[in-house]
């Protein structure tokens, strides 16, 4: 019985855990490409963490494995220490595409998720305007997604997924189809959120400048088969700007270092040439 207290408490210290994942996709029917070899890792509460690694690696899998979009071949996905089986509006998702509905206008796409859990017209208008507001999208709540720029559209796909209040936020390289400026911009709105939100978040990015600027911690990815290579805490102070965090000594020396062991692997890919590195 005592072992058994022990047990439960040990795991429901991590927010999120994943026990021996691994995965590959049938190509054909004589072949199959395996993607994640034996993933292990936990995320604390209130956590931000980074996963990084080379194009092609397995990081949109392995979200996909967390949100159970997909079922892994083996290991076990654990949420506030119990198996998650199913899919949950506990997680937020924010991917790189657009999710913003082309026939709706902006406060009834921030809604979507109110209405679907059946929350009523006037209370779900009023969530959706605040959160709006607050992301310095104030008078455009009439607008389409078409009459929004891309740094507008995704902040309202973000506010879409703040509005159903999940415990956990993932996200898969949500700026990367944005402008240097418009990225930035955004960095700090995230750096803005999560100071005052304080929830756990996992992002996925290929940018190591967007990993440190953001997260508490970095889980480096190998090449394909992905496995977790190396792992960095980023103890640099908060609350964080993304521009100011470029020139602190810390920040310029941790680059140096993760950029030495994040190199290998994308020598292993042949991607070398990416700038977003
Ligand atoms: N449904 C699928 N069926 C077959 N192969 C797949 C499937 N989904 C992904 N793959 C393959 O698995 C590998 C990993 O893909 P994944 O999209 O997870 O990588 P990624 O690290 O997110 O890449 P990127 O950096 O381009 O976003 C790739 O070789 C991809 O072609
Ligand atoms: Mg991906």
């Amino acid at each position: 019985m005592f072992i058994l207290i022990m047990l439960a408490s040990t795991n429901e210290k991590y927010k999120f855990s994943l026990n021996n994942i691994s995965h590959s996709f049938n190509a054909s029917q004589v072949e199959s490409i395996e993607v994640l070899r034996n993933i292990n890792f936990n995320v604390y509460e209130h956590e931000f963490l980074a996963l990084i690694g080379p194009s092609g690696c397995g990081k949109s899998t392995l979200l996909n494995i967390m949100s159970r979009l997909i079922t892994p071949n083996y290991g076990e996905v654990l949420l506030d220490g119990r198996p998650l089986r199913y899919i949950t509006t506990k997680i937020g998702y924010v991917s790189q595409a657009d999710s913003l509905l082309p026939w709706r206008n902006l406060i009834d796409n921030v809604a979507i998720g109110l209405e679907i859990k059946g929350v009523g017209k006037r209370e779900r208008r009023k969530k959706a305007k605040e959160l709006i507001a607050r992301a310095g999208l104030e008078g455009f709540e009439k607008s389409y997604p078409n009459e929004l720029s891309g740094g507008m559209r995704k902040r309202a796909d973000i506010i879409k997924v703040l509005a159903i209040d999940p415990e956990i936020i993932f996200m898969d390289e949500p700026f990367s189809a944005l402008d240097v400026f418009t990225r930035q911009m955004l960095q700090d709105y995230i750096l803005d959120i999560w100071q005052e939100i304080h929830k756990t978040i996992i992002f996925i990015t290929h940018d190591l400048t967007e990993a440190i600027t953001l997260a508490d911690r970095i889980l480096l990815m190998t090449a394909r088969p992905a496995t977790i290579k190396s792992e960095y805490n980023i103890n640099l102070p908060r609350p964080r700007s993304s521009f100011d965090i470029m020139f602190e000594p810390q920040f310029i020396e941790i680059h140096k270092t993760i950029w030495n062991d994040l190199k290998e692997e994308i020598a292993i890919t042949g991607e070398g040439d990416n700038q977003n590195f």
